[in-house]
């Protein structure tokens, strides 16, 4: 078969090659891949890895062979899955509880879009608690995870501001839920219950002026790299604030993948969650799709066909 193999001193990260068949472990399921998506956090691993290495999280197909221990679903079944890695390939193994069964309302590429994105957007609004009526603010809105964070936030009566690059950026995102976009964080007016960071640095800075007492900043990304410099003494005036990291891998909940995926593929199915493609193309466009999504050039997911 063939997959992507991680190729990290090359200028080019990546390459397709004809690989080895996935072999699974008693608990998995060999999938056959129609379509998988790309995340920031992917660019990053790419460097990270060894040459060989085969990359590839969210994946959506149809069950080749089920897993050996008889649990999850049968050969035949369309799923849609979040893999730890060796998901950009014609076949990919999975834990069963790293999969859902997928309704046929749901395409290929919609529930490619799904898994990383939509269920740490998920799991960051449940920071929040009970969202009705609270004021949300998301940076990286216009992004993967920011554009389902729109959506489940909006959904639960939240008041969503979103911030984003540049105006064009905010395309969609009203749609989407949004009751307000601005352009810098510098920009956003009053106190937030809620704050989603991801972009670090100075933009993580400004959200610790920005909380409301006893509200939450969910720290789960830092897509700028920088470093963020803040003094405690501007903490004491939002009592009882709280900073809250957020790591997929080790989420800190108890609902497996397994259902989370199921609530977003339900959503989906039922009209009350847009997957938000920005880019549906062949696999063979995945090379120059990693530095359109480093130069924040997508407008959140971009989903790739495997032939
Ligand atoms: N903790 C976890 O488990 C977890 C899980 C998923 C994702 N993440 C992290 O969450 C962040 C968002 O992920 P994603 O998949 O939604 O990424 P994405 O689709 O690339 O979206 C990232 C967004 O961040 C914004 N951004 C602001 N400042 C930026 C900067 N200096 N450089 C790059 N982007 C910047 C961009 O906004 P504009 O386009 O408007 O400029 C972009 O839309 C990433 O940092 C990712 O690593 C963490």
């Amino acid at each position: 078969m063939f997959a992507f193999v991680n190729t990290p001193r090359n200028e080019i990260p990546i390459e397709l090659r004809e690989v080895a068949e996935p072999q699974a472990a008693d608990h998995e399921a060999i999938v056959e891949v129609q379509a998988f998506s790309l995340n920031r956090g992917e660019l990053a691993l790419l460097a990270m890895r060894p040459e060989g290495w085969r990359p590839g999280q969210d994946i959506a197909g149809i069950v080749v062979k089920r897993a050996a221990d008889g649990s999850g679903p049968d050969a035949g079944t369309r799923v849609v899955g979040l893999a730890e890695q060796g998901g950009w390939g014609q076949h990919a193994a999975l834990p069963t509880d790293r999969l859902a069964v997928l309704p046929e309302r749901v395409s290929f590429a919609q529930a490619a879009a799904l898994p990383m994105a939509g269920h740490t957007a998920l799991r960051i609004l449940r920071f929040g608690d009970v969202l009705l009526g609270k004021r949300i603010l998301i940076t990286g809105a216009a992004g993967g995870v920011g554009r389902f964070a729109v959506q489940l936030a909006a959904r639960e009566g939240a008041e969503v501001t979103g911030v984003v690059g540049r105006p064009e950026r905010a395309e969609g995102l009203r749609e989407l839920g949004a009751s307000e976009v601005i352009t810098q964080i510098e920009q956003a007016q009053g106190l937030f219950d809620v704050i989603l960071e991801s972009a670090g640095g100075a933009s993580l800075t400004k959200a610790l002026h920005l909380v409301a007492p006893h509200g939450t900043i969910v720290v789960f990304g830092n897509s700028s790299g920088e470093d963020t410099p803040f003094n405690l003494y501007h903490l004491f005036g939002h009592e009882g604030m709280r900073l809250q990291t957020f790591f997929s891998y080790n989420p800190g909940t108890t609902t497996t993948l397994s259902a989370d995926l199921t609530s977003l593929v339900t959503l989906v199915a039922a009209g009350k969650l847009t997957a938000p493609i920005g880019l549906e193309t062949s696999w063979h466009e995945l090379i120059p799709t990693l530095t359109d999504l480093q130069d924040r050039q997508i407008q959140g997911k971009a989903v790739f066909h495997v032939s």
